[in-house]
């Protein structure tokens, strides 16, 4: 072969490298869990991991990745008290635009997808904590998704009086004095689901709870360990999946 043929054979060989890994269908693994628990920091520890292996990955975050989703989370933060109904209707608005612009494409191709923030929150947050028919939003969910579930879902568990202490910026906020009221205060008045009473926050927990008893889409892990456990334990959970949908192993090493 002439030189001109080695470079082709050298270019091919980087291009082939340099080639994301894919699964057919694409995955989509989701993580859950009520406020301040751990969702975003692991998400993103979770991406950086599976991108360092040359995985092609997305990571999103609901409702904001999309304009509309970033539109709805700002008005119902600043609404006092829309209806569980309307409330869930945005959500799941911005769902089917998420869906639309980045979820559905991403999955065509084959990548891995991440999302801080799915379908379960909607059950959680709007259904058992708001009091919302559960029924209905799960028709709702189908509908926004046409009918999509995870592969996995992280739920992250911790008390509430742990992981809101962890997003406010008094971390004694429920010491003596204002446990039985249970409301954050910090700068951020507008973050509207963080405010409402431990009592909401104690349903989001228990919601999860139930959804994910007997599940085995759900892993369960605790969230009131060091960062660091909690990204091995999702590590080992995510390696075992990716392997059974054909990764090499040796490609998932450290
Ligand atoms: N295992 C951990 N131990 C202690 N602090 C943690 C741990 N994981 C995350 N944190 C801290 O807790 C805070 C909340 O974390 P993070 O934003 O990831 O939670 P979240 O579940 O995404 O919250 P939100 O529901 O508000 O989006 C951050 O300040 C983060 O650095
Ligand atoms: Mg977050």
């Amino acid at each position: 072969m002439t030189s001109k043929g080695q470079t082709t054979m050298n270019f091919g060989a980087t291009e082939n490298r340099l080639k994301k890994r894919t699964i057919k269908g694409g995955l989509l693994i989701t993580f859950e869990g009520g406020e301040g628990v751990g969702k975003s920091t692991q998400a993103e520890r979770l991406f950086r991991k599976l991108d360092s292996y040359g995985i092609d990955v997305v990571l999103a975050h609901e409702p904001g990745s999309s304009d509309l989703g970033n539109h709805v989370r700002r008005w119902i933060k600043r609404t006092n008290s829309p209806s569980p109904l309307s409330e869930t209707l945005l959500f799941e608005a911005a769902r089917a635009q998420l869906m639309f612009e980045l979820i559905q494409p991403a999955l065509g191709n084959g990548k891995i997808v991440i999302l801080d923030r799915f379908i379960d929150s909607t059950i959680a947050y709007q259904g058992y904590a708001r009091g919302g028919d559960i029924k209905t939003i799960q028709r709702l969910n189908t509908i926004a998704t046409t009918g999509l579930i995870p592969k996995l879902t992280i739920l992250l568990d911790a008390d509430p009086e742990l992981s809101l202490a962890r997003v406010s910026n008094k971390p004694n906020l429920f010491d003596a004095a204002n446990k039985n009221q249970g409301i954050r205060v910090d700068n951020e008045s507008e973050r509207r689901f963080e405010q409402a009473p431990l009592k909401f926050h104690k349903k989001v927990r228990e919601g999860y709870l139930k959804m994910s008893k007997n599940d085995r889409r759900w892993c369960i892990i605790r969230a009131d360990q060091a960062g660091h456990r909690i990204a091995d334990a999702i590590l080992k959970r995510v390696r075992r999946l990716l392997i059974k949908n054909g990764i090499a192993p040796e490609l998932l090493q450290s």
